[in-house]
């Protein structure tokens, strides 16, 4: 299968901070890759600069083949990649139909608003049945006309999928969309990622659950210092040496638990 995504000798520093070490992973086109790590090992830094949110020091990011780091957010946005933040803000004065809809791109520009043909009506009832066929996969149908903001932290995090859905990404990067969703709405969670990477969308979920991570991924990469410890199958986790020395800063022997996984 063809790369997906690749980072190679990636540097960031925020100040004196060194977070990304020279990281290096691929993930292949269709796969479902779990991104782990102990706190602020870098994960969401990860997703920070493979989407342009901010820029590396060093090294290359590639989606496809091609070179994205060094170009704009909006740019890597316009090749497919969406993602999901770990603690999402709302607007406060958008609903959650409103916010969904609006995260398609088929619906903007002047034309649209100033001049309404046939043609442009049809595209923006097809983006609000899309809206509704996704706000309903994700169990928002019932809180679809309230304020965006006012969703609990779980339901915000099911918003944000919903909006990276909205444009059928090739390439979507999720951070932590498990912490703060009720445990009884995991395995639908599950059952809906395994649906959307069915529809051909590769995958990448940071995660500390990991029940959720060993039903979901297919593979999985921990960081620790800012650079991949690890590269294996979710059932490998518990018994790797540099696993278990990432998160309990020595060599296994003990007791090691990750988030409901004991070794
Ligand atoms: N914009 C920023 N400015 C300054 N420091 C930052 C910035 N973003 C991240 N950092 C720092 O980079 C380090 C890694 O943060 P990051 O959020 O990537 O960790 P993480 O692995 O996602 O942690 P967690 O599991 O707690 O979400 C932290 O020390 C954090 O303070
Ligand atoms: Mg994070």
């Amino acid at each position: 299968m063809s790369t997906m995504l690749r980072l190679h000798d990636v540097y960031k520093a925020f100040g004196g901070n060194q977070v990304l070490t020279g990281l290096n992973f691929n993930v292949r086109q269709g796969e479902i890759v779990g991104l782990l790590g102990p706190n602020g090992c870098g994960k969401s830094t990860v997703l920070n600069v493979i989407t342009g949110y901010c820029s590396v020091d060093r090294g290359e990011v590639e989606v496809r083949g091609e070179r994205v780091s060094g170009m704009a957010a909006h740019q890597i946005a316009a090749r497919s990649v969406r993602r999901t933040f770990q603690l999402p803000s709302m607007p406060a004065r958008m609903t959650v139909e409103e916010v969904v809809m609006a995260a398609s791109t088929a619906s903007h520009g002047l034309l649209s608003t100033l001049w309404r043909p046939a043609a442009v009506r049809r595209l923006e009832q097809d983006t609000r049945e899309r809206a509704h066929h996704l706000l309903d996969e994700l169990l928002l149908t019932k809180v679809a006309h309230l304020p965006a903001a006012s969703l609990s932290g779980g339901q915000k995090k099911l918003l944000g999928i919903a909006c990276a859905m909205m444009e059928q990404p090739a390439l979507l990067l999720l951070d932590e969309p498990m912490a703060g969703v009720h445990p009884n709405l995991r395995s639908e969670l599950v059952t809906t990622l395994k649906r959307i990477n069915g529809q051909g969308i590769t995958l990448v979920i940071i995660e500390h659950d990991m029940h959720f991570i060993s039903e979901t991924c297919s593979r999985c990469i921990v960081l620790d210092k800012g650079r991949t410890v690890a590269d294996c199958l979710p059932s490998e986790l518990e018994n790797h040496e540099s696993v278990v020395e990432a998160y309990l800063g020595k060599k296994p022997g003990g007791q090691f638990q990750v988030a409901g996984a004991v070794a």
